[in-house]
């Protein structure tokens, strides 16, 4: 069974002070035995703070991007290896904003999977199509081809996580409806099965993200394919998040 996640995409909001208190109230108002779930990325600068905030916790932390060198002239640049050592074993890979706002290619989320797996950091790998792509009923060619390009030569037993993010959804309100989700999840797990078999499909957790909010959330995650979310402007507000996690 696939393990089911409430984690946090915070972009590039809260400073590390502001992490640093949204972290120790957070811990206070989630229910212990939902604690291990729950996965927090904030900005590079606010890891810091946050693994500060974070002792004797089990909510899991980790970067929202990295480059696919250890280390070297590449200004501007976070690393696999300095996640691991500073204790992280998570980070989101291949977001919409990364692919279209920064041009990121499937070929370079590929690179940043497999080195984040040379350093046993989990890739949370996230795919979806455009408005145009959904319109033209292109939605599962596009995020299969996605999904393909991204684990190519991966290792497949190194844990890996999904998150299916259709990009007309993510920041705007509208919301994927239960089914729309479940038929991209379904046809992810598809083609892990097809790639990997059904044993390791069936234990990767997808992911939905996309305007989920308290009042979306059940519906959405009932459905047998979702295993979680992935939460931007909701999980900015303890209230928005906490009802979140404690309504599924
Ligand atoms: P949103 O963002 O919940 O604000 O739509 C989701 C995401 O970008 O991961």
């Amino acid at each position: 069974m696939a393990k089911f996640y409430y984690a946090a995409n915070w972009k590039l909001n809260k400073n590390p002070q502001e992490t640093y208190q949204f972290i120790k109230a957070l811990k206070e108002l989630i229910p212990g035995e939902k604690t291990e779930q729950v996965l927090l990325f904030p900005t590079a600068f606010s890891l810091c703070s946050a693994i500060e905030a974070n002792t004797v916790s089990p909510i899991e932390l980790g970067a929202q991007n990295i480059y696919w060198e250890d280390s070297g002239a590449f200004t501007g640049e976070n690393s696999a290896k300095m996640l691991s050592e500073m204790g992280l074993s998570f980070c989101l890979v291949g977001h919409s904003e990364r692919r279209h706002i920064f041009g990121e290619t499937d070929q370079q989320i590929n690179l940043k999977i497999k080195q984040l797996q040379k350093h046993r950091i989990c890739p949370v790998i996230c795919l979806g199509e455009v408005l145009e792509e959904r319109k033209s009923g292109r939605t599962e060619e596009v995020i299969t081809e996605q999904l393909e390009l991204a684990l190519k030569t991966i290792d497949y037993k190194k844990e890996f996580i999904l998150a299916y993010e259709p990009v007309w959804a993510i920041g705007t309100g509208e919301v994927a409806s239960p089914e729309q989700a479940e038929a991209a999840h379904l046809c992810l797990r598809e083609k892990l099965t097809q790639l990997f078999s059904q044993e390791v499909a069936e234990k990767i957790s997808i992911l939905y993200g996309g305007s989920v909010k308290p009042d979306n959330c059940i519906e959405i995650g009932q459905k047998p394919n979702v295993n979680g979310f992935l939460i931007g402007g909701a999980s900015l507000q303890l209230d928005s998040f906490c009802k979140i996690i404690s309504s599924i």
